[in-house]
């Protein structure tokens, strides 16, 4: 595996490299299962695998917790190399310093993280944009634990008309139900103890009787959810992320996404309601 800090070099690698599928991984580091099954998953379908390690600060607020974001890169480098990863592109010196360019997707990104963290989705798809213009991969593969921010690439990859296929991974639990996050190191024990009801309130919501209404059914999650604050609950169609009626049942495919806090970490968990079946007449 080789270790890559220089922008331009990269570049230069990703454009001796055209005509060949070269799969691409972006991540903040600090990395865990849930980061190497995408790996996993994009190493088979390509004959060259980039894994990007950057925490972007375009996509933090200045109250956000960029500056605590936890880091590994020795550990990250050692899981990469065990994934099969071909090059490990750690950027130093990412943005120019003319750097004046924003991309903003509409729409998807309104609601939910958009409203709780103006700004951050520009961030996200700002640097994911410069990533794929750096390492010009064919597949790009994002986790469905950021299922808002996965919507929002697919739209920016279509919409730009990046001739780039937009892959996912399912989410990856913990043992004991969490969704994997790097930032599930600043729980204390008895927060990921309480934490463990997100991932059950989604799972009731999903599981509950299919002719209850929307409304009905999300009223059972958040009576199970016990946080210091819940940002939000929602069962939202899972191509536009708008909130489905409440006063009907879900007809239709359907996610059902969790962000709650525990003290000053954000917990984000969602899970997918599958459309019913018609009724046979
Ligand atoms: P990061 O949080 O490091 O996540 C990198 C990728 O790993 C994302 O696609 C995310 O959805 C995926 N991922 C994280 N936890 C996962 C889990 N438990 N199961 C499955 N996939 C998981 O997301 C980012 O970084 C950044 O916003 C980035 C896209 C790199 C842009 O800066």
């Amino acid at each position: 595996m080789r270790i890559i800090r220089d922008v331009a070099e990269m570049q230069a690698l990703g454009q001796s490299l055209r005509g060949h599928e070269v799969g691409f991984v972006p991540t903040m580091g600090y990395l865990h299962r849930g980061h190497t099954s995408l790996m996993e998953l994009t190493r088979p379908l390509c004959e060259h695998l980039v894994v990007s390690i950057y925490v972007n600060p375009l996509q933090f607020a200045p109250t956000d917790d960029l500056a605590r974001y936890p880091r590994d890169l020795i550990g990250d480098a050692t899981k990469c190399e065990a994934a099969g990863v071909d090059f490990l592109f750690i950027p130093e010196g990412f943005y120019p310093a003319t750097f004046r360019t924003q991309v903003i997707v509409s729409g998807v990104t309104s609601r939910w993280e958009g409203a709780e963290r103006p700004g951050h989705f520009a961030g996200v798809s700002t640097v994911v944009s410069r990533l794929f213009g750096v390492v010009q991969p064919t597949v790009g593969c994002f986790g469905e634990k950021d299922f808002q921010q996965l919507t929002v690439i697919r739209s920016m990859t279509r919409d730009l008309a990046l001739p780039i296929r937009i892959l996912s991974g399912p989410l990856v639990r913990d043992d004991d139900g969490l969704a994997l996050s790097s930032r599930n190191v600043y729980l204390t024990p008895e927060q990921r103890v309480r934490a463990r009801c997100l991932h059950r309130a989604l799972f009731a919501v999903r599981d509950a009787p299919a002719h209850l209404p929307a409304g009905e059914r999300l009223a059972l999650g958040v009576a199970m959810v016990d946080s210091d604050k819940l940002d939000y609950l929602a069962i939202v169609d899972s191509e536009s992320l708008e909130p489905l009626p409440d006063g009907l049942p879900v007809d239709r495919s359907a996610r059902v996404i969790v962000t709650a806090r525990y003290g000053n970490v954000r917990l984000l968990d969602n899970v997918a309601i599958e459309a019913a079946p018609e009724a046979s007449p």
